[in-house]
């Protein structure tokens, strides 16, 4: 089974996904997908050996380019690894729950527009919570609404900047993130 990783900056997590199936006979990274051209992830693909593509936003949300690319690359699932732009709905129609995001809290809280990246831990930290983690779900028209899939939580101190839980939300998605994709293609594929 072929994946794409769609990434929108650094790309650590889409890094840690690749590694994690390097090997694999059954599940193969077989593409990176961005909406920059210049985000960091570029360079982590051409590390890993793994091809990257880029689209604009007018590509991703007016057009069937993306989707022509990845019928191409014969991708089966996809995975948002840190991808900022909504997913539009010619590729939710073709990928009936076959696409899964990651994200950086306890959804239902602090998910919806703006709330991304160094944001969520900031209002995390803001609004003194006791916990945080991640969210591993299914995608939908919706920003993070999807069905929740995996959830794992770590502990926020009183003394934490949004720096320290960012920190520890990060281990948790190198930590769970491969283990889960596998677990569910393996379900699905029947392996
Ligand atoms: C990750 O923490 C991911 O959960 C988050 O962006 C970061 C990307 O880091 N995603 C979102 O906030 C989506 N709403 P990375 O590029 O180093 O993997």
């Amino acid at each position: 089974m072929n994946i794409a990783i769609f990434a929108s900056g650094s790309g650590s997590n889409a890094e840690n996904i690749a590694k994690y199936f390097q090997g694999n006979p059954n599940i193969s990274v077989s593409l990176i997908v961005s909406n920059k051209k210049d985000a960091y992830v570029h360079q982590r693909a051409k590390n890993l050996g793994v091809e990257s593509v880029s689209f604009s936003k007018e590509d991703f949300l007016s057009t069937d380019k993306v989707l022509k690319c990845l019928c191409t690359k014969d991708i089966e699932f996809i995975v948002l690894a840190g991808f900022l732009l909504k997913i539009p709905q010619n590729l939710i129609d073709a990928y009936p729950n076959g696409i899964i995001n990651i994200h950086p809290a306890l959804l239902p809280k602090y998910g919806g527009k703006g709330m991304y990246g160094d944001n969520v831990h900031k209002a995390v930290v803001g609004n003194r919570e006791k916990e945080s983690g991640i969210t591993i779900h299914y995608v939908n028209e919706n920003y993070d609404e999807g069905a929740i899939i995996f959830q794992a939580k770590c502990d926020v101190a009183p003394t934490d900047t949004y720096e320290d839980v960012a920190e520890k939300v990060h281990t948790l998605e190198y930590k769970h993130f491969p283990v889960v994709i596998d677990k569910l293609l393996e379900k699905e594929a029947g392996i």
